[in-house]
């Protein structure tokens, strides 16, 4: 992989939690009991029905995202990534990650995903104290997140954590403090994201009542700020919005997404990017767990959505995507995507007046944002793309 070459990625979503967090709104859902045995045979025909459509391809990385997928067994892990070897080539430095939620139980489980193949883990740490854990819904307290650190350390060459902040009354003072400790605990990689308030979600719900206040716009830039600034100090420099990390060591899987690379997407709600005979699809599978299994038992696959992108959509996808990152868009992602040279698709009024104000450079390697430009990139991309 390189900037300009921007891997093959498989991603397994595993939807199931012990229970749902107030703030989140990802597929995730509590089910009293899961049959493993089932769940392990219909991610793997997926795998298959997907691999016969990418065959020869060689795979960069592998993501177990949620969920909570360290509740799955070690055994369904390995053989996830035993048929993935089966189907596809891997890279010598493959990326196998999975999302684990730092309790004593999951940590105990490491040394088994190991054993599976899985050669880095992200932990949802997301605060350092245990108030702030307990408003955050989490089941876990800040000296447990800390020894799950610990174990992931001791088992893995390569971890990262996730954190939250601009949390209600956070203070800058309070989050500084935290994020040295964060520092101090870190491997290789960490991601730290603004708390959003997400509609459907219990926070949401105590939002609109008027009973859960967020930092205001100000306040929350002012610690992204510190955030950009403690950690760049520390030798993990933001290499995306909210992604930090040793220079060499990003998340590679995250890099092919951000890249506009293809991906199978397998398991409940995930999407994918194929590029087959030329054409890039966008696929999406059922979302609800029950619906999905069902389907793949069924038909071997459980895909709701399967699309080829319209030109101005890849240009559009890859500018979302390319913009987050510090290495922005380059030159010859967007030949090979829009078959058209950069500026040959933007137009230049806006594209200047937008590197005018600080917000875009563009050179010969191609677009980035500057950091103000990332900083409001949603603005950025809504002028650039009008
Ligand atoms: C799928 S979850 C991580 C894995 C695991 N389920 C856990 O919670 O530990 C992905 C991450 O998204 C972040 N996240 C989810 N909802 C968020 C929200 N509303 N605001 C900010 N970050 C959020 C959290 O940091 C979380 O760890
Ligand atoms: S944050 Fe993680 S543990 Fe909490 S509901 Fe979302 S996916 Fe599940």
């Amino acid at each position: 992989m390189s900037p300009d070459d921007p891997g093959f990625g498989l991603y397994v979503h595993w939807p199931f939690c012990l229970s749902k967090c107030p703030y989140c709104d990802f597929n995730s859902h509590v089910r009293a009991g899961v049959d493993h045995g089932r769940w392990r045979g219909a991610l793997l025909r997926e795998l298959d029905y997907y691999a016969a459509e990418t065959s020869g391809r060689r795979l960069t990385s592998i993501f177990f995202g949620g969920g909570t997928p360290s509740l799955m067994e070690p055994a369904t892990v390995a053989a996830v990534i035993e048929r993935a070897r089966a189907h596809w080539s891997f890279a010598p430095d493959i990326e196998i990650t999975l999302e684990a939620n730092p309790t004593s139980v999951e940590a105990g489980k490491f040394a088994g995903f190991r054993s599976a193949g899985v050669n880095r883990v992200s932990l949802g740490v997301q605060a350092l104290n245990d108030a702030d854990l307990k408003f955050l819904g989490r089941h876990h307290s800040a000296a447990e997140a800390r020894a799950a650190i610990d174990i992931a350390r001791r088992h893995f060459s390569r971890y990262s954590f996730d954190l939250i902040y601009a949390r209600p009354g956070q203070t800058a003072a309070a989050w500084r403090a935290e994020l040295a400790e964060a520092v101090a605990l870190a491997g290789d990689h960490l991601s730290v994201y603004q708390l959003t308030i997400e509609p459907e979600t219990t926070f949401g719900a105590a939002h609109r009542r008027g009973e859960l206040q967020v930092p205001g716009e100000d306040d929350a830039a002012a610690l992204f700020e510190l955030t950009q600034e403690r950690l760049a100090d520390a030798g993990l420099p933001a290499y995306e919005i909210s992604n930090h990390a040793r220079p060499g060591d990003e998340s590679r899987h995250n890099l092919t997404y951000w890249r506009y690379g293809d991906y199978v997407g397998i398991g409940p709600g995930a999407h994918g990017r194929l590029t087959i005979g030329g054409e890039k699809l966008a696929t999406r599978q059922h979302r609800a767990p029950e619906a999905w299994l069902a389907a793949v038992e069924a038909k071997g696959h459980a895909t709701r959505q399967r699309d080829p992108v319209p030109a101005e959509d890849r240009l559009n996808e890859l500018m979302m995507m390319g913009l987050r990152t510090a290495e922005g868009v380059r030159r010859c992602r967007v030949g090979a995507e829009c078959g058209r040279p950069l500026e040959a698709l933007l137009d230049p009024t806006r594209l200047d007046r937008l590197i005018g104000g600080g917000f875009l450079l563009l050179d010969d390697a191609g677009l980035r944002a500057t950091a103000v430009g990332r900083q409001r990139l949603n603005a950025v991309l809504a002028e650039l793309l009008a």
